[in-house]
């Protein structure tokens, strides 16, 4: 039987019980965006408060096959997909965990959530990609192991992004905060001191494959000139792991705005993104800058208990449409 993904909320079957939930977070940034995809390292942590869910009900009657309601997702569905041209990012994502699980398909129910803002930096296609994962594995029985579903994320990741480095996929289904160069084996970091971010939105959507592309294009065009700044990068990246690891927390906000200096100089930052850093640091914060693919999403600013509320406001005022707070603990 194939996959139907049906336009929330689902006909008739919604009061059937819920019998597994399975979950993924957001993740922000903190430092070496583009760079990393050039083979410099960079810092994401997750933010475990922002999360994607998918609830399994077994409601559907026998040999009916999979279906997958795509709650807050603005799915265009429903969508029968009976063939390999797949066409529909969640059912792809369902065949790979199908197949690479071996399993044939459940008669089930899968309703994703996202609370994950999409198209905005924090890696909503992921968490809902692992989410998935995780739940239909659970349908059929089965555990997915992380280094599994990291890899079939990742795979799901390039239909989205184009050439992603894989640290989204990586700190999403961890759910730990990583130092990631692309290639090497997964490195978890110690947090020595905890630090508290906002998170700003600057309510414009912006996808990731286009930034990574242009950015691409610069980079060919003139690898001399672009070369030095993806170094510089990776150079603030190395110094701002030894601080977080070491908890010298006031290292971070001077380094958090190189590297949106830099970040500007390889053009993904917006005016918006420019006003809301500005307005955070005017406000107090110890430093900002965009965190993800930019050129809209979101922005981080660097805040202490007595400057969160100050900053949040200032944010608000200059245009975020949102503020999340998220805490970063050893
Ligand atoms: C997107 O969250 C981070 C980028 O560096 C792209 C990537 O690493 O795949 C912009």
């Amino acid at each position: 039987m194939g996959i139907v993904i049906y336009h929330y909320p689902v006909p008739a079957a919604s009061s059937v019980k819920i019998m597994i939930e399975a979950s993924a977070p957001a993740k922000i940034i903190l430092f070496g965006e583009h760079a990393v995809v050039y083979g410099q390292p960079a810092i994401a942590v997750p933010v475990s408060s922002l999360r994607a869910t998918a609830n399994v009900a077994a409601n559907n009657p026998s040999g009916q096959g999979l279906r997958i309601a795509a709650a807050d997702l603005n799915e265009v569905l429903p969508i029968s997909i009976e063939s390999e041209i797949v066409d529909h990012s969640l059912a792809a994502t369902a065949r790979l965990v199908l197949k690479t699980l071996k399993a044939t398909t459940p008669d089930v129910t899968i309703t994703l959530h996202s609370a994950i803002p999409m198209a905005s930096g924090l890696g909503s296609g992921a968490a809902v990609s692992a989410a998935l994962g995780r739940a239909l594995s659970a349908a059929v029985h089965q555990t997915i192991e992380n280094e599994t579903l990291n890899a079939l994320v990742y795979e799901m990741e390039k239909t989205y992004h184009g050439t992603p480095s894989g640290i989204d996929n990586t700190v999403i289904v961890y759910e730990q905060p990583v130092y990631f160069v692309r290639g090497a084996p997964i490195e978890k970091m110690p947090i020595g001191a905890a630090f508290t971010l906002l998170i700003g939105d600057t309510g414009q959507g912006a996808l990731t494959k286009i930034a990574v592309g242009d950015v691409r294009k610069l980079f060919e065009a003139d690898p001399e000139r672009i070369q030095p700044i993806l170094d510089e990068i990776g150079a603030l990246v190395k110094r701002a792991k030894i601080a977080i690891e070491s908890g010298e927390i006031s290292e971070l906000g001077p380094l958090m705005l190189k590297n949106h200096a830099l970040l500007q100089q390889l053009t993904v930052s917006s005016h918006e993104l420019d006003q809301l850093v500005e307005a955070a640091v005017n406000a107090g914060a110890a430093g900002a800058k965009l965190s993800g693919g930019g050129r809209g999403g979101n922005m981080i600013a660097l805040v202490t208990p007595e400057s969160s509320e100050n900053v949040r406001q200032a944010l608000l005022n200059a245009g975020a449409v949102r503020v999340f707070e998220t805490t970063v603990t050893p």
